[in-house]
Parts: C-alpha cells; sequence; structure tokens
C-alpha cells in the first residue's frame, strides 16, 4: 500500500485551522494535494500528489508539520482500509504497513463521530505487536525510528501510517491529560504545567528550575498559575486586581501586586513571565515582547484567546508582532506556539533565547 497522506489530529472545531496550515507548511516544500476534513471530527486528512513515502516523509519541513499549532499528531499513512474482519483487526493493518516499526500506537480523532473507539484503541497494540512479529516487520532496538501509528476510524476501518518516534508523542491521539496538582486553586493551572511539558524538555526543566527562579504571572487571580510556579520552587510577583486564593496569599515566596498587567513594571529582571489575561491576541502579544526586548523577563509562556474565525491567520499575525516588537533582538528569540490538549479556544506561546539563556 502506498503511503501518500498525512493523518493530523486536532481538537474538533479546529480542521480548517490545521489544514490551512499544513497547505502553508506544504507550499514552502513544493509539495501540491489537497486536504478532506469534517467540520468536527477533529481530523484532517491531506493527501499529496506525486511523492513517494520516502521523500514524503523526509521532508526537510518535517519537524514543522510535527510542530503545527493546531496539530496534535500526525502520521504518514495510505488510503483509509475498510473491511477490517473485527475477529482478526491486526493482521489486515499488519499486511497493509510497508515498513518494520519498533513501536505501535493505536489511537482515534477525538471528534464525536469517533466515539467509543477508545476501549478498542487499548486492547489492539498487543495483537498487532504479535502480528508485526510474525510478518518479520518488528523491528529491533537498532532501529526504533518509526512509529505505527493506527488511526481508527470505525471498529472496521482504520488508516495506517507512520511518524519519526522522535517527533510524534508516544500518548494516544496526542493527548496528554494532566490532573490538576493536589491543593490547586483552579483547574487552568494545567495549562501552564503542560505548557512545561511540551515546550520543555526534562533536562532544561530541571535546569530551569534548579536555584529558585523569579517569576512574574500576569493576570495571576486566583493564582492556578501562580501555584504551579511555586510548586516548581520559584518565587512568584502574581499581578492582578482580583483576589488570590488564601493559600496563595499567605505564602511568602508569592507577592501580590494588585495593578494593571498592561502598564506593570517589575523591580528587577525576572527568570519567567507568564501570562493569562483575556484580552486581544495583538494586545497580549506586543506585552510580552517588550518584556523581552527590554530584558525585563528571560524567558515567558503564555495564552492568546483566539478570535471564533481565521485563527490560523491569527496566529501567524501574532508571531509577525511578536518578532516586530522585539526588533533587533528577534534573531535572539525563538518563538514556538501550540495549542495544548488542555488549552480551548486558546493557545499557549513560549518565547526563549535561542540555545538557552543569555
Ligand atoms: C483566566 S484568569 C487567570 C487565571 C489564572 N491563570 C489561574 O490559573 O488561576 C484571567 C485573569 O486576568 C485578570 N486580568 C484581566 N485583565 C487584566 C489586566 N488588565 N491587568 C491585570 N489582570 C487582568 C483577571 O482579573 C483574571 O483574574
Amino acid at each position: 500500500m502506498s503511503l501518500d497522506r498525512w493523518i493530523g489530529l486536532c481538537r474538533p472545531g479546529f480542521e480548517g485551522d490545521l489544514a490551512a496550515e499544513l497547505a502553508t507548511v506544504l507550499a514552502e516544500e513544493g509539495v501540491g494535494g489537497y486536504a478532506r476534513t469534517e467540520a468536527g471530527e477533529g481530523l484532517v486528512e491531506w493527501v499529496a500528489y506525486g511523492l513517494s513515502a520516502r521523500e514524503l516523509l523526509a521532508l526537510r519541513s518535517l519537524p514543522a508539520l510535527q510542530d503545527l499549532v493546531f496539530c496534535r499528531q500526525l502520521s504518514l499513512a495510505g488510503p483509509q482500509l475498510t473491511a477490517l474482519d473485527p475477529a482478526d483487526r491486526a493482521s489486515g493493518i499488519v499486511s497493509a504497513a510497508p515498513w518494520p516499526a519498533a513501536e505501535v500506537l493505536v489511537e482515534s480523532p477525538a471528534g464525536p463521530a469517533y466515539a467509543g473507539l477508545e476501549r478498542l484503541a487499548k486492547r489492539l497494540p498487543g495483537p498487532i505487536r504479535g502480528a508485526l512479529e510474525d510478518a518479520g516487520k518488528l523491528a529491533g532496538p537498532q532501529d526504533r525510528k518509526l512509529r505505527l501509528h493506527v488511526t481508527l476510524a470505525s471498529g472496521t476501518s482504520a488508516w495506517v501510517g507512520y511518524a519519526p518516534a522522535a517527533l510524534s508523542l508516544a500518548e494516544p491521539g496526542g493527548v496528554r491529560r494532566l490532573r490538576r496538582l493536589a491543593g490547586a486553586p483552579s483547574r487552568s493551572g494545567v495549562k501552564l504545567q503542560e505548557a512545561f511539558l511540551h515546550f520543555l524538555s526534562p533536562t532544561e526543566r530541571h535546569l530551569a528550575f534548579a536555584g529558585r527562579p523569579t517569576a512574574v504571572d500576569l493576570g495571576a487571580a486566583p493564582g492556578g498559575w501562580t501555584f504551579v510556579l511555586r510548586s516548581l520552587g520559584a518565587e512568584v510577583l502574581a499581578v492582578d486586581n482580583g483576589a488570590l486564593d488564601p493559600s496563595l496569599a499567605e505564602d511568602p515566596l508569592v507577592i501580590h501586586v494588585k495593578g494593571d498587567a498592561f502598564t506593570y513594571e517589575p523591580p528587577r529582571t525576572v527568570d519567567w513571565l507568564v501570562c493569562d489575561v483575556v484580552d486581544k491576541p495583538a494586545r497580549v502579544v506586543e506585552t510580552l515582547a517588550r518584556w523581552l526586548r527590554r530584558r525585563w523577563a528571560m524567558r515567558a509562556i503564555f495564552n492568546l484567546k483566539l478570535p471564533m474565525k481565521q485563527r490560523h491567520a491569527a496566529v501567524m499575525d501574532a508571531r509577525e508582532r511578536f518578532f516586530r516588537i522585539l526588533g533587533p533582538r528577534a534573531e535572539e528569540y525563538t518563538f514556538a506556539v501550540k495549542q495544548l490538549y488542555h488549552d480551548r479556544e486558546e493557545v499557549t506561546c513560549y518565547a526563549a533565547p535561542r540555545g538557552g539563556d543569555h
């Protein structure tokens, strides 16, 4: 079976944004094709014209594809397999898998049309591994590069594809479900927890919080993000006119500043700036970029609430504003944007000095 399409999974309702992103990235590579998707499915099938599977997998922009803002998971697959035998789905799946793989991930899109497939997805990896082994397609430890992705469309149909194991997420559907920390004053702290997991490697996380870093939390109340920063050992200036949760108000390493997020100036440079203010994306991104340009903060994590339409365009606009405001310092910074699992009508941004702190 020829692998000629990408299967991208996303938050239901964001299919158009993911399709637009894929088209943008692939157009830069000169890859033609078309997207097939239906609103609310949580899936985009992007069919490429005239390139071999190896060429598609080796595209220079593949890491960019994996980093797509609205994409939770991306695999290179063949046309959908239908009429899988419910008594032996694994054989049908493996016979459609052209290459060996070291790992197997079975997942399903998040849209309601695919509800109820999670249980089957949990049961299938064992039989598929067995069938891969029988067929001589289980890669040994020396070749752990590819992960087999089986994306279930129903109990009897699926896409069979691959992604580089280093680039795709090991969690089915690219979904990192996190629990709120015990005692946290609000649920929204999980967004910051997920951001640290997504944007920083384990080593970077360790180094970033090894001492007692300082942080500013703009729009902090009631304190979910401040609570996460405190749990990592940071000292926090929490800026909000609203009240903080009493547990934080009594914490000597949290200073509550009653002030405006857009005009507040820190007493000294801080290691981290975080911001969860609900306001226009342009206003938020410009404020955060100014902090970095003035060296008031070393790194920033912030959320942008998206408009109802043209969300891909809104993200591109934010990226352009970020670098424009940084001006001569733009080269020094990386700017990554992702719609994380715990984000709703929003995306999370991470801005940091290139190659570590300056
Ligand atoms: C979504 S809530 C933040 C939730 C918080 N991150 C948490 O985890 O608990 C947004 C907060 O931004 C604050 N806010 C909105 N506009 C602000 C401004 N201009 N200056 C300071 N705070 C602002 C609101 O008072 C509100 O507490």
